[in-house]
């Protein structure tokens, strides 16, 4: 099989991105993308999560020759069959293994190897008790469920080392295994035993070196809290009133990021060492908080998630899965992905979510993925298990094997993405507008709301959903990514920031780019303490404006008057503005500071910065945002798409893939900006097209 190269290459000089942040400042060229469709020999990924451990051998052959029927090349395999490769410690089995990957390799399918370690053998917590994960109350997990060990458990350290070096020593060499999931979807739960205190000790005192900086930074003269020696230094545990210091908590959650990214390189130092023809990713869950994708993806080759579009209860709502399908390829640099679990059915643990979807929407959802940049799928799971905890969780066949509607569904794909890969191939999402997410503003968010009802996330769907509405491709950034590549960027809640990122938000709207801040943006710095400027803080210029008075809106009773002449309910928080620079685009509607601005424009050297003092439920609200910031910066918006239907373009050269996805249970029609040919049937298709309930079309043109 061919090998990587690993290399950092900058070809184009448009391909390279400069990475300026405070902790990670440098320039960097970027690497070559991972093309994963190379990876796979020429042919889209388009695989299954099997566990032949759960099923009797002589099963296995029936289940390949069936998986190929539907056009699936690549399984991923053993991520939680510890104990069966590794019965006894020290003593390794991988045979079963070995006869499955060669049994499926004969009719053409490879393997993604996962570690196992996210469901560490029954002995191991018998020999090892200290490996569990204990809980912010101090009590020990003990064997059961999964992910239950500590991330800083020497013991699991040494365990992860054996376990990991036999399986990547024992098939480094096997051509039929491509690459290697790390773990799975790591992150959680949160350890507060002795070793994490000790540990996070350790870093507090690599970053702050002294405990005068430390105290200082942390504001610890605060309930006379000084810490005279670092073993002082607790965890944001269970504490009476439920509170820690909001400095120590943001620590903390960086400090828990930074870990699970220790733990992965753990694993992926070994793996590279010692298989280094074989790719590396890690299955990973979306818009999940507790870990910052960006920093841990620097780690892998390529992006891999978990998709599971149900948890979503209005299957309408696309923007859902939408926005994660964008932070998930915005954490590494915007380079393609690939899904390793892609729903295949209900899903349920001890109760079905129980609102079925018809097979054919398994399949919008399928190219929903694939719109957004996945050059890869993988079906979660392949045969719904006869076991367990997941027996309610469907798989594309249930228990029994039948063909049913989910296999013809996995079927058609399979052939239709097999016939769309040479347009595909090298093809990406090209955004003319980006979405900031700040990690370290979600945690302090989360650390204190500050109003029980606000919701960082939500925020961040309020002006997501409203572009996506419009048709308008979005990337997601993150404070070390470059800015330079967007006309918009809109940066919702940046309650905490450092210089680096003020800094680079004024050279963006410095040199023409039009910015959208809302309430609760520069409140605090990065030690999560609050700013002695007058507010929006470091972000006072930019916006024009000065807060001396805001209104936790409690009772979500305000409203709020424009843009335009129109009323919206206003919800969470009034930042009551006093323009400088700024003119007034929107006011409050009522109560003591009726007529006082709400929302503000104000140019700043070449750009423009809207500061929006507020939320609301109304759709419509941001829809108007969004069409004044569009306006700004020069952005087509198409006004006219159905609800329930998605919009969503690659692009290759001057080359359009668009996808019409209908998610909803009646025909539509979607206005598009010329007429395409349909590049599945090669015949043209109107303007207007015309997509059938729970359905898709595929577009190309220039
Ligand atoms: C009590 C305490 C104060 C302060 C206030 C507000 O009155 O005595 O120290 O904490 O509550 O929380
Ligand atoms: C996650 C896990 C899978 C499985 C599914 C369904 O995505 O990675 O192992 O448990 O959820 O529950």
């Amino acid at each position: 099989m061919m090998r990587f190269n690993f290399k950092v290459i900058c070809g184009l000089a448009s391909a390279c991105i400069v990475i300026s942040s405070a902790a990670r400042s440098q320039q960097a060229t970027a690497p070559k993308p991972f093309d994963l469709i190379e990876w796979n020999d020429g042919k889209f990924i388009y695989g299954a999560d099997y566990y032949p451990e759960a099923w009797p051998e002589s099963q296995w052959e029936k289940d390949a020759a069936m998986m190929r029927e539907a056009g699936i090349n690549v399984v991923r395999m053993g991520e939680f069959a510890w104990v069966k490769m590794e019965p006894q410690e020290g003593h390794f089995d991988f045979a079963w293994l070995d006869r499955a990957i060669e049994l499926l390799s004969a009719h053409g399918i490879r393997t993604v190897l996962g570690t196992p370690t996210a469901s560490p053998p029954a002995w191991l917590y018998a020999k090892y008790p200290g490996i569990a994960a204990m809980d912010a109350t101090g009590v020990r997990y003990r064997f059961g469920s999964r992910r239950n060990y500590c991330i800083h458990s020497p013991d699991f350290f040494s365990a992860t080392t054996r376990i990991v070096t036999a399986m990547a020593e024992h098939f480094k060499s096997n051509a039929a295994v491509i690459g290697w999931q790390i773990d799975n979807e790591l992150g959680n739960p949160k350890c507060y035993d002795p070793a994490s205190q000790a540990a996070f000790q350790a870093w507090c005192q690599r970053k702050y070196r002294s405990l005068d900086a430390l105290n200082s930074a942390w504001g610890t003269v605060f309930w006379g809290h000084t810490f005279e020696s670092w073993a002082e230094i607790p965890l944001p545990w269970n504490t009476p009133f439920a509170t820690s210091n909001p400095s120590l908590a943001l620590d903390f959650d960086r400090f828990w990021s930074d870990s699970t990214h220790a733990y992965l390189d753990l694993q992926a130092a070994l793996l590279r060492r010692i298989a280094p023809g074989q790719a590396i990713t890690h299955n990973e869950m979306g818009t999940f908080p507790d870990v910052d994708y960006s920093d841990l993806n620097r780690s892998i080759d390529f992006v891999a998630w978990d998709n599971y579009p149900t948890f979503q209860k209005d299957y309408a709502q696309y923007a859902g899965v939408g926005l994660a399908h964008d932070l998930m390829r915005g954490s590494k640099s915007n380079q393609n992905f690939m899904i390793m679990e892609q729903q295949a059915g209900d899903g349920g643990w001890s109760v079905f979510f129980g609102r079925q979807a018809p097979a054919s929407l398994y399949r919008v959802w399928a190219y929903q993925s694939v719109a957004h940049g996945a050059d890869g799928i993988c079906y979660f799971r392949w045969r719904t298990s006869r076991f367990g905890t997941e027996q309610y969780w469907e798989g594309i066949l249930d228990q029994d094997s039948y063909r049913n509607s989910r296999y013809a569904m996995v079927s058609q794909v399979g052939k239709e993405l097999q016939q769309l890969t040479p347009l595909l191939r090298e093809s990406t999402v090209a955004s003319p507008a980006a979405l900031l997410v700040s990690p370290d503003s979600r945690w302090a968010q989360q650390i204190q709301p500050g109003v029980e009802d606000f919701d960082y996330d939500r925020q961040l769907h309020d002006y997501y959903d409203a572009l996506r509405r419009a048709g308008v491709s979005v990337d997601v950034v993150f404070p070390t990514s470059s800015l330079s590549a967007y006309r918009l960027v809109i940066a919702p809640v940046l309650l905490v920031s450092d210089r680096a990122l003020v800094d680079k938000l004024h050279a963006f709207v410095g040199s023409g780019g039009t910015l959208v801040l809302t309430f609760r943006s520069g409140v605090k710095d990065e030690h999560n303490v609050v700013t002695d400027q007058t507010l929006p803080g470091a972000f006072a210029d930019l916006a024009g404006v000065a807060i001396h008075e805001f209104d936790p809106q409690v009772n979500e009773e305000q409203e709020v008057v424009g843009p335009g002449e129109s009323r919206f309910p206003a919800r969470t928080w009034s930042d009551i503005l006093s323009p400088r620079t700024a003119r007034v685009l929107a006011t409050f509607g009522k109560g003591y500071y009726a007529d006082k601005p709400a929302i503000t424009e104000n140019q700043w050297r070449k750009g423009w910065v809207y500061y929006v003092g507020t939320e609301s439920k109304s759709p419509l609200f941001y829809d108007r945002l969004i069409s004044l910031a569009a306006n700004r910066s020069r952005i087509a918006l198409n006004a006219h798409i159905p609800a329930g239907v998605e919009l969503a373009v690659r692009q290759k050269g001057g080359t359009k893939i668009v996808f019409v996805l209908n998610y909803t249970g009646t025909d539509q029609t979607a206005p598009l900006d010329e007429a395409y040919q349909n590049a599945l049937t090669g015949r043209p298709e109107p303007m207007d097209v015309p997509v059938p309930a729970y359905d898709v079309k595929v577009l190309t043109g220039q």
